[in-house]
């Protein structure tokens, strides 16, 4: 997903054993689960069944294992993509809300061009997903590749998303993808096109768009180029029932070596860092020397603010409601499938009152604008 996230793979395989007390064993005997299968524990045995029906549109989030997931908007979303390790609660409760659980993660460019890596890899993942009462898989495959080994990535979507349709016949397989599908932009020369219509949908990561060796302060998501990428998706041929966007809930953080009077930031290579929404909107309020400032240019809010601690000057690029209503707007002008955030856990749970109203106004531009 967004740079710097660490990808925790396969190192937590959290099998759930045993039964739970509150499943009774008349209703574990009824239940009994297929071939091993371990039992559910939820605390009502039929919110372990798959999610069978199927969206008019996708309200897709990404979970960041947050211990504040009961506080999404259960009601208004479709699908909560979360990491191996996930708090098994969470699959009762979005089985309650009729809202699909997918596991987001990804397999290395050596299990890719490994004929018996990749079964395993296909294998291992399917186990889990049926373990885990999972409703499918969310691809994270981010790495370069030529337009002549694209063909192998195509096969080894079709073979994962085969094997769950065998395994979990509700179940669904989706990839996600840099903002634009030129090739030239991150060398990821895939089949888009071919992917598109294996998968159930792929999810455009509109976000980390940035020129991060251009030194100077600039937006996360400019809005011009979130549409140009989303354009580059339909000329590919890709059909907009196809393409989900995803819009960051975080933002970019430059240290400015020069400040000019146009508020141009200057930075140094490596002078900037991800700040997450919850943590921006503390430092808008007790630290920012300009307040909320808005780019025409990228369509996103920004302000400048110095460190105590430092002394340093800063520039922090950022998204909010305003801004991502223009983008999920954006997603139903062309007509896709649906829209997704990275991720829900930026946002500040907390019970302070100005921090409560800044996080439900997120979930409502979100649930309310596509
Ligand atoms: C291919 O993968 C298998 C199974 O993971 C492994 O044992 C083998 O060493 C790998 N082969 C190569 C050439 O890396
Ligand atoms: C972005 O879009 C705005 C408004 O449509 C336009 O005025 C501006 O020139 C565009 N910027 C770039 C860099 O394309
Ligand atoms: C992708 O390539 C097309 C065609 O060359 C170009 O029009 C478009 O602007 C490019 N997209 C981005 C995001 O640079
Ligand atoms: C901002 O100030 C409020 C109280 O004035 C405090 O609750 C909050 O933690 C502060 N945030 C930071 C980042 O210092
Ligand atoms: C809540 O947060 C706001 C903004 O960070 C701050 O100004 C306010 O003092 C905080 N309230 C409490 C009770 O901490
Ligand atoms: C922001 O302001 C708060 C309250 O005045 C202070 O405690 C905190 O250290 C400041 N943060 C930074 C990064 O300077
Ligand atoms: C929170 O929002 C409500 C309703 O919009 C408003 O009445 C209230 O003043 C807000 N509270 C704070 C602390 O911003
Ligand atoms: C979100 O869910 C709540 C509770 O069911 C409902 O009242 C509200 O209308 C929903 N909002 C949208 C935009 O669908």
């Amino acid at each position: 997903m967004a740079l710097l996230v660490p990808h925790v793979l396969f190192s937590c395989m959290v099998l759930i054993l045993g039964l739970s007390a509150s499943v009774d064993s008349v209703d574990y005997f009824r239940r009994r689960p297929p071939r091993g299968r371990p039992p559910c524990h939820c605390s009502d045995a039929t919110l372990c069944d798959p999610i069978k029906t199927t969206p008019k549109k996708e309200i897709h989030v990404f979970s960041v294992d947050g211990p504040n997931w009961k506080d999404y908007f259960w009601d208004n979303i479709t699908t909560v993509a979360v990491q191996e390790g996930f708090d098994p609660e969470l699959l009762c409760h979005a089985h309650s809300k009729g809202v699909r659980v997918t596991v987001w993660g990804y397999f290395s460019v050596q299990t890719l061009f490994n004929e018996s890596a990749r079964n395993r890899w296909v294998e291992d993942t399917v186990n889990y997903a049926v373990n885990n009462f999972i409703d499918g898989y969310n691809i994270d495959f981010e790495f370069p590749l030529l337009t002549s080994q694209a063909p192998v990535l195509t096969a080894m979507i079709k073979q994962t998303k085969d094997a769950f349709k065998k395994a979990l016949p509700y179940s669904v397989v989706t990839l996600d993808s840099s903002y634009s599908s030129n090739c030239t932009l991150f060398g990821r020369c895939y089949d888009y096109l071919a992917i598109s219509k294996i998968v159930d949908y792929i999810v455009i990561m509109a976000y980390d768009e940035l020129d991060l060796v251009g030194l100077k302060g600039m937006a996360n998501a400019p809005l011009n180029r979130t549409r140009q990428g989303i354009d580059d998706f339909l000329r590919a041929g890709v059909s907009p029932s196809k393409l989900v966007v995803a819009v960051p809930w975080y933002g970019y953080d430059f240290t400015c070596s020069v400040l000019n009077e146009d508020d141009v930031c200057y930075y140094k290579l490596g002078g900037w860092r991800q700040q997450q929404y919850g943590n921006i909107m503390k430092l808008l309020a007790n630290n920012s020397t300009t307040g909320r400032k808005w780019s025409k240019e990228y369509g996103s809010p920004y302000f400048d603010y110095k460190d105590m601690g430092s002394g340093e000057t800063h520039q922090l690029w950022y998204d909010d409601p305003s801004s991502l209503a223009l983008r999920y707007q954006l997603a139903a002008e062309k007509q896709l499938y649906g829209v997704s955030v990275y991720h829900a856990d930026t946002l500040d749970y907390s019970t302070n009152k100005t921090a409560v109203n800044e996080t439900k106004a997120m979930w409502d531009a979100f649930v309310r604008e596509y």
